[in-house]
């Protein structure tokens, strides 16, 4: 099985898509949120890279709730902000959720191309690894990155899904150079609280964020595993 690791939204059209499982990451804090809503029991979550679009899909489903940010906070009319503690079974179970983010759901609208897109985050990063060893298609980690760049939070976490995928994968994994390099970075030896010192950690905190920063970065919590398909993320069976 092959490994190959898209590093920030420069590298999304170049990506190898075709064929492959594509594991969308954006730790801070999409893909957690996301993955956090459907472990609480939401039915669906329908993601939007507009945010107009996302207002609009309402309008002709009135029952779903709006979530998401720009500028890390909630936009004004919408239900949910994207503060993964805010998604509680009380607030999402049973429920479908329109939601759109800055860069998480451009990541998730770039992955067209591939046979099966995942989402991934540190809470889940081992049922990620389980399903893509247990799958044995090649696979490519697409980092949602910040400002058309990688970052630090999603390079560590792609190096963390490759490192259980490791001690999972019977017949072992090919790794790019890309892939070795993300492997590296989560295995040094002074990679910890990565959350906390990276750029976006940094100012989630300043917004009043610290909790999600802390929940964002625990590991393997979550069995939950959310999986694109006809345009909606569901909870993989
Ligand atoms: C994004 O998609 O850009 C992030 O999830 C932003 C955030 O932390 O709210």
């Amino acid at each position: 099985m092959r490994v190959e690791v898209a590093l920030g939204p420069g590298e999304w059209a170049t990506a190898e898509l075709d064929g492959r499982t594509a594991v969308v990451l954006d730790v801070l804090r999409a893909t957690t949120t996301v993955t956090t809503a459907l472990f609480n029991g939401a039915a669906a979550v329908v993601p939007f890279a507009d945010l107009e679009e996302c207002r609009a899909y309402k309008k002709i489903e009135p029952d779903v709730l709006l979530g998401g940010e720009r500028e890390g906070v909630r936009p004004p009319g919408f239900d949910l902000g994207n503060s993964p503690l805010e998604y509680t079974p009380e607030k999402v179970a049973g429920r479908r959720i329109a939601y759109t983010t800055t860069n998480g759901t451009r990541a998730l609208a770039a992955c067209r191309g591939a046979e099966e897109v995942l989402l991934g985050a540190l809470v889940n990063r081992r049922a990620v690894a389980e399903r893509l060893a247990a799958g044995h298609r090649d696979a490519t980690l697409v980092c949602a990155g910040k400002r058309g760049g990688s970052n630090l939070e999603d390079t560590y976490c792609a190096g963390a899904i490759i490192d259980s995928m490791e001690s999972l994968a019977a017949d072992g994994v090919d790794l790019s150079d890309r892939a070795l390099i993300v492997l590296a970075l989560f295995r040094a030896p002074d990679a910890g609280a990565v959350l906390e010192r990276c750029e976006h950690g940094r100012a989630l905190v300043g917004l009043g964020f610290s909790d999600d920063v802390a929940y964002c970065g625990r590991m393997d919590v979550v069995g939950t595993v959310g999986v694109l398909e006809n345009g909606e993320i569901r909870a993989a069976r």
